[in-house]
């Protein structure tokens, strides 16, 4: 028998369940109230051209509202939209649920009148007036090197454009601080941090994503669906909820939220309006996504060997003071003594709206290894 030695920690199985759902998340009835932990989500974006039509389809005025060039009108009714998906997340959200959304502002010529539509503060006033607190922003630079990138008249003054390289990621909390009060709690809490040196780059308020690359599904249809990066919701999932917490996108697109909350060991719920997106997601959960999902989880682990390694070597024996207890390597603070990143063990789509995925629960160094931290130990 494998036992630990110091440590009497039992390892449970844990096992995560991904459902989506192809309806409209304006009223999201299969979700109890006040029942999700952490909501990460992009809606389509108002006066954005491509989702004209997405938003039309939910109220035709909005046809008529650009037909006839008023653009502030349109503006205005495609929010309305929206309010009611926010509305119904500050029903089903726990009270200190984090509410994380991605949103781009938008700019339009309509009659030769060119302007800005700010998404983001309406979207902002409207998540306020609902009674959501609103914490530090996040400012997601994405930096184009496009030779047509800049708007306007060119060198000549006043007409020239500011050109819009960044989206917005709202954070909004609902109420104050969640409490982590049983043993089990705070223990699951202890597994699900994050390393000192991930929380220096995570809580930046700039994030810069730019030249990742997005191994996961295929570039271009990412591109036409407005998908966010892996990363940008693997942070966010990880920044903000802990281990077998309900995370919830309203807006799922292409899926990107269930695969993070997959490989966070997250559970999840995902709404899309467009049944047509069916199959796209269901190609992400290829023969490849188990491999990926473990290379991505090992490259934290390595990357953070890599810190150590460096750290040490710039100041010596003193670099840290504390250990890891379960994969005994060094860690910069008490708080990270006890995470433990889990491998997938196994992915199971049971039908297009269910996943299931069992999770290695002790803590090894990477999947074809798992005797090696028994040795160390
Ligand atoms: C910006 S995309 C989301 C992209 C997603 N974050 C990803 O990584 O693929 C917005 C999605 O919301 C969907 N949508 C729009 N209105 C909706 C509604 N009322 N309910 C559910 N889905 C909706 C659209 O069809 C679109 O796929």
């Amino acid at each position: 028998m494998l036992t630990l030695s110091n440590n009497y920690r039992i390892f449970l199985v844990m096992r995560t369940k991904h459902k989506i759902l192809f309806s409209n998340a304006q009223s999201m009835d299969e979700i109890n109230d006040q029942s999700i932990d952490l909501v990460v989500t992009s809606p389509p974006y108002p006066m954005i051209e491509m989702w004209d039509e997405i938003f039309a389809k939910q109220d035709p005025s909005i046809t008529d509202a650009l037909k006839l060039n008023d653009g502030n009108h349109a503006f205005e009714l495609m929010h309305r939209q929206l309010d009611q998906v926010w509305n119904e997340l500050y029903r089903i959200t726990k009270p200190g649920a984090i509410v994380c959304i991605n949103i781009g502002d938008a700019t339009r010529t309509i009659q030769s009148e060119f302007k800005l539509y700010s998404n983001h503060s309406r979207i902002l006033n409207h998540c306020l007036k609902l009674g959501f607190n609103n914490l530090p922003n996040i400012l997601w630079r994405k930096q184009t090197n496009a030779p047509n990138k800049f708007m306007g008249s060119g060198m000549l003054a006043p007409g020239a454009y500011v050109t819009l390289e960044h989206e917005y990621i709202l954070i909004f909390r609902k109420g104050n601080k969640r409490l982590f009060s049983t043993k089990e709690e705070s223990q699951n809490r202890s597994e699900s941090a994050f390393f000192w040196e991930e929380r220096n780059v995570w809580f930046s308020d700039v994030w810069d994503l730019k030249g990742r690359k997005q191994k996961l599904g295929n570039k271009k249809s990412r591109d036409r669906s407005g998908a966010f990066p892996f990363e940008l919701a693997y942070h966010l999932i990880n920044m903000f909820s802990v281990k077998g917490h309900y995370v919830l996108d309203p807006f799922l697109g292409t899926g990107t939220t269930t695969i993070t909350a997959l490989a966070a060991g997250r559970n999840s719920i995902g709404y899309e309006i467009d049944e047509n997106l069916s199959k796209t997601i269901a190609s992400i959960f290829n023969d490849n996504l188990l491999n990926d999902l473990n290379n991505y989880i090992r490259k934290r682990i390595l990357n953070h060997l890599a810190f150590v390694e460096t750290r040490k070597s710039r100041k010596g024996q003193d670099a840290f003071k504390h250990i890891n207890i379960y994969y005994d390597f060094p860690v910069m603070t008490k708080q990270e003594r006890k995470i433990i990143l889990n491998f997938l063990e196994s992915i199971d789509t049971v039908n297009n709206n269910l996943i299931i995925a069992d999770y290695i629960t002790e803590p090894v160094l990477d999947t074809y290894s798992k005797e090696s931290l028994f040795a160390i130990a």
